[in-house]
């Protein structure tokens, strides 16, 4: 399905559906390797990491836990501040489990390093991260990011759970907003 009412908002189409579904499928493989006779608490940071955490769950061939969070970090809709709220909690302690937060971008690098803190402090037995993009040119502090999807260059880019403005998030593909989207 060509989704051309979305795609006309973007400059370029970064990452195929095709690409993306490859990719998920190694990583989802590469989990279930290393974390064999375990079962992970796998803890979808929301909205973003939706699309991907439901793709990457279903990769994966071990009894694995769903939790969601839900976080606001402060800034405005391009940049992101470094505060973080949480607006929804995990349902369940994370005490003596092992986790794997999953997380649809690592920008600035301070959402996931502010929640991987928090998991620590809750007891997690082990933490690793699994995030379908990595922007490190942002990066603002040191983050290893343990299931990395693909790095991309420092663009604002929309579609597969991630959004503008609550936009684009059904978008199969991964795109490049156009700039005069954003920059008014
Ligand atoms: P960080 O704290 O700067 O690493 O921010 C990560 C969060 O910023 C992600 O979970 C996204 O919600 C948002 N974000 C960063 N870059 C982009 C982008 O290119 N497109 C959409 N959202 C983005």
């Amino acid at each position: 399905m060509k989704q051309t009412c979305l795609l006309k908002d973007c400059s370029k189409i970064l990452l195929t559906e095709e690409e993306i579904k490859v990719r998920v499928k190694e990583l989802g493989e590469q989990i279930t390797k290393d974390y064999q006779g375990k079962e992970p608490v796998m803890v979808c940071i929301l909205k973003g990491a939706s699309v991907f955490f439901v793709d990457l769950l279903r990769s994966i061939n071990l009894p694995v836990r769903m939790e969601f969070m839900a976080v606001s970090s402060y800034g405005n809709s391009t940049d992101t501040s470094g505060v973080v709220r949480i607006l929804k909690d995990l349902d369940h302690s994370v005490y003596g489990k092992d986790v794997i937060i999953v997380e649809d971008i690592v920008d600035t690098g301070l959402t996931l390093s502010y929640i991987k803190r928090e998991m620590l402090g809750r007891g997690a037995t082990s933490l690793a991260i699994a995030a379908l993009l990595d922007k490190p040119e942002r990066r603002k502090k040191p983050l290893e990011v343990d299931y990395k999807g693909f790095t991309i260059p420092n663009e604002f880019v929309v579609g597969y759970g991630l959004d503008y403005q609550e936009r684009y998030r059904n978008m199969r593909d991964i795109g490049v907003l156009k700039e005069e989207l954003y920059s008014k």
